[in-house]
């Protein structure tokens, strides 16, 4: 079923936007209706998907062409299973057809200068890191929208970062490079339908000229009704954004095991200078 404009725009945000015409089109629709998917049926996924999602993931721009990322695409039950504990016990990493782990890798430039006998001066910054991250992000995104394309679905794993050093083990990551996130990809579900999350008013996010923050609070507030009667449509807990936000951040505790990303990448080869 094809949604208007207003329509989608009316799932995005939570109520309906003033009236106007703006430009759209099909990959605006595609865009629009993404939400995240956490429960896969078995049906296997139709051959060349894998090729087809990493030639739309390198079609991403990257920093200055360097194209600082590799992906894992982990097959084995015992390693499937293994991640999904350390991401906290997630069952759809260890059940989806496709399961990948997104690597911010600077150790393949490494290598460049390894076989030329020389060293990289620029690489032990913290902006190589960002690079390498920034680069995998938009790859890693690219491959969402093309499998949402396909109709597919999917779901980042931010969680495998919950034991850094123990999915760099398991998945023999050299030094220079660490998981980023995974992202699981198949068909969803249908009997557990999921619906677009609505997302903070566009007067929060975007700034003229200068950031300002003076009158994003009420905005926030009218937010935090509308991602409660989006839960409460899901049937799941009603939470505000507001107390999302603290309740993900407040204590290191909440980090489940994020805090010690910074010790492991230094050990792993990565300067945060
Ligand atoms: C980098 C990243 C990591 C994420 N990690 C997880 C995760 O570990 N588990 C999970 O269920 N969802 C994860 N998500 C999905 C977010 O919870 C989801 O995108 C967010 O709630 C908005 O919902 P939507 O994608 O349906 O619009 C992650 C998303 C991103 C971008």
């Amino acid at each position: 079923m094809s949604l208007s404009p207003s329509e989608h725009l009316n799932n995005r945000y939570g109520h309906a936007l003033p009236p106007q015409e703006q430009p759209w089109n099909s990959v605006l629709d595609l865009l629009l209706a993404h939400r995240s998917v956490r429960d896969f049926t078995d049906r296997p996924l139709p051959p060349g998907t894998l090729e087809t999602l990493i030639a739309a993931a390198q079609s991403a721009a990257s920093s200055s062409n360097l194209q600082t990322w590799s992906v894992v695409v982990v097959e084995a039950p015992e390693r499937r299973q293994r991640l999904a504990e350390l991401a906290g016990n997630q069952a759809h990493i260890a059940k989806v057809p496709l399961f990948l782990v997104w690597v911010a890798d600077l150790s393949r430039l490494q290598r460049q200068a390894d076989d030329r006998g020389t060293q990289l001066q620029g690489l032990p910054y913290l902006d190589s890191l960002i690079l390498a991250s920034v680069d995998v992000a938009l790859a890693a995104q690219n491959a969402v929208v093309a499998a949402e394309s396909l109709g597919l679905a999917s779901v980042y794993i931010g969680a495998l970062r919950n034991d850094v050093a123990a999915v760099i083990d398991l998945l023999q990551l050299p030094a220079g490079s660490y998981p980023v996130f995974g992202l699981c990809v198949g068909y969803a579900d249908d009997s557990r339908p999921t619906a677009v999350k609505p997302r903070l008013p566009q007067s929060v996010v975007v700034h003229r000229d200068v950031y300002s923050s003076e009158r994003e609070q009420q905005a926030i507030e009218a937010y935090n009704d509308n991602l409660k009667h989006f839960y409460a449509g899901q049937q799941m807990p009603q939470i505000a954004w507001s107390d999302l936000v603290i309740k993900r951040m407040q204590q290191v505790e909440t980090l489940h095991g994020r805090e010690k990303v910074g010790g492991a990448l230094r050990a792993h080869g990565f300067s945060l200078e």
